[in-house]
C-alpha cells in the first residue's frame, strides 16, 4: 500500500505526494479577477507541502457565476492567474483550477436570460433571494454552448499555467443539477437513470479531455451522497463514477451534500447560523437562519463520507481522491490502505497550511481543525476565508489586481 508521501500519477500529471488542497471558495476574487491575497493564499498552501492546490470556483462564463466576486476564467484573467500558478510552482506544487457553472444556483443581479438555466425548469428557491423565482430547462443549443464554455475555460486555465482542471459536478451547481434526481426530471437523452443523468456532464468531460487532456489532468468532483431524502445516493454516485471513468476522467474527487438541501452533508458538521452569504438582506439572513435551525443535528466524525466513498471505490478502478473530514495521519493511511489514491483536504489546510510538512517531519499527526465551520462565515468578509483560530488576513491585499 502507498504511503501518503509517495507520488501519484493522474493523467499526464505526477503529484509529489498524495495530498490535494480541495477547493474552498476563498472570497479572494474581485470582479472576475484573482486578488494578490489569493496568490499568497495558494502559495502558502504549496509551501506547506500539499502536492496540488485547487483554486475554487472559477466560472466558465458570466452567466455561469454564482455571484459577482468570483473568478471568471476568460482571457482577461489569464495573466493574473499566471502569477498564482507561478507562485505555486515556485514552491514545488501543482495548481488546479476548479471550473464551474452555477446553473440555477446563482445570486447575480444581471443575467443574459430571464431565468437561469438548469437541467429542468420550475420553482427555484435560492433565486428568491434575488427576485428570480424560476429556472428554465436548458435546450440543446444552450447545452452545446455551455459545453463549449467549459472547453474555453479549460484552455484558458492551461494558458494561465494550471496543471489540472477540476470540473465541479457536486454540491448543487449546474453539472450536479444534471446528476441529481431531484433537479433532473428530463425525459430526453439527458435524463433518466443515474447513468443517463450523467450524459451531459460526461459530454462536457469528453470535450474538455479532447481539448486539454493530453497536457493537463482533468478531474471531476462529485457528491457520493446528496444527503437528503429523494437526492442521489451512493448507488447513483457509483453508476455516475462508472460513466465518468469510461469517459476518461483522470481522477474523481469524492465529496457529498448539496448547497441548498443539505450543506451539513458537505461539511459533516452544522454551519454557524451566521454563515452569511453573498446576498445580505433581512430576508436572506432570516432564510439562512431558518435553514440552519431546521437542519438535522450533525455531530462531526472524522472521515464522515467514508462509507459512501467506499461504495464508489468498489465500483471503479480509476484514481479516486477521498474528501471529507480527513484529519489524522492514521485515518489518512487507512484510506490509502482501502484503495483510495489521494487525500483531498479543505478545512484542515485552512487551519494550518503547513500541515503536510508537519505530518512529513513528524511534528504533527492530526489537524487541530474543530470543524466549527466559521471559515464558511468568513468567506464573504473583506479579508476572505480564514480559520478563526488563526490571525486575520490582510484585507488590503484582497483587492482587484492592477
Ligand atoms: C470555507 C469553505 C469554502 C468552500 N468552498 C468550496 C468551493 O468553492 N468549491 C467546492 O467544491 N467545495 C467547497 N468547499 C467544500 C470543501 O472543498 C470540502 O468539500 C469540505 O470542506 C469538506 O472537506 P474537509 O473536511 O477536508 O474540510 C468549501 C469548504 C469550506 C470550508
Amino acid at each position: 500500500m502507498p504511503t501518503p508521501f509517495e507520488p501519484l500519477r493522474i493523467g499526464p500529471l505526477t503529484l509529489r505526494n498524495r495530498f490535494i488542497k480541495s477547493a474552498t471558495n476563498e472570497g479572494m476574487a474581485r470582479a472576475g479577477l484573482p486578488t494578490p491575497l489569493l496568490v499568497e493564499h495558494h502559495r502558502a498552501i504549496a509551501a506547506g507541502g500539499a502536492a496540488m492546490t485547487t483554486v475554487a470556483y472559477c466560472a466558465v462564463s458570466a452567466d455561469g457565476r454564482t455571484f459577482e466576486n468570483q473568478i471568471l476564467l476568460d482571457t482577461e484573467s489569464v495573466p493574473h492567474l499566471r502569477r498564482l500558478t507561478d507562485a505555486v510552482h515556485a514552491e514545488g506544487a501543482a495548481a488546479c483550477a476548479q471550473i464551474t457553472h452555477g446553473g440555477a444556483f446563482n445570486f447575480l443581479r444581471k443575467l443574459t436570460t430571464r431565468w437561469p438555466g438548469s437541467a429542468s425548469g420550475g420553482f427555484n428557491p435560492p433565486g428568491l433571494l434575488v427576485g428570480r423565482w424560476f429556472k428554465q430547462a436548458m435546450d440543446e443549443a444552450a447545452l452545446m454552448r455551455c459545453a463549449a464554455e467549459f472547453v474555453a475555460a479549460a484552455r484558458n486555465a492551461r494558458a494561465a499555467g494550471f496543471d489540472a482542471v477540476e470540473l465541479h459536478m457536486g454540491h448543487g451547481y449546474l453539472l450536479s443539477q444534471f446528476l441529481s434526481p431531484k433537479y433532473n426530471r428530463r425525459r430526453d437523452a439527458w435524463g433518466g437513470s443515474a447513468a443517463q443523468r450523467a450524459a451531459f456532464p460526461a459530454l462536457v468531460l469528453r470535450n474538455v479531455l479532447d481539448a486539454v487532456g493530453s497536457e493537463m489532468a482533468v478531474s471531476c468532483k462529485l457528491s457520493v451522497t446528496e444527503g437528503f431524502n429523494g437526492g442521489g445516493t451512493a448507488e447513483d454516485a457509483s453508476a455516475i463514477a462508472k460513466v465518468l471513468e469510461a469517459s476518461g476522467a483522470h481522477l474523481l474527487v469524492l465529496s457529498g451534500g448539496m448547497n441548498v438541501e443539505s450543506p451539513w452533508a458537505i461539511f459533516g458538521s452544522p454551519l454557524p447560523a451566521a454563515a452569511g452569504g453573498p446576498v445580505d438582506t433581512a430576508f436572506a439572513r432570516a432564510a439562512g437562519r431558518l435553514m440552519m435551525l431546521t437542519a438535522p443535528k450533525t455531530v462531526f466524525r472524522e472521515l464522515y463520507l467514508r462509507p459512501h466513498s467506499q461504495q464508489v471505490r468498489a465500483a471503479v478502478r480509476m484514481p479516486l481522491a477521498y474528501l471529507g473530514g480527513a484529519k489524522s495521519l492514521v485515518g489518512i493511511q487507512s484510506l490509502l490502505d482501502e484503495g483510495f489514491d489521494g487525500i483531498a483536504m479543505g478545512r484542515a489546510l485552512l487551519h494550518e497550511p503547513a500541515l503536510i510538512n508537519q505530518f512529513r517531519d513528524g511534528l504533527a499527526d492530526r489537524s487541530g481543525c474543530t470543524a466549527c465551520n466559521q471559515c464558511v462565515a468568513e468567506m464573504y468578509k473583506p479579508g476572505g476565508t480564514r480559520c478563526v483560530l488563526r490571525p486575520e488576513n490582510d484585507a488590503r491585499l484582497n483587492v482587484r489586481p492592477a
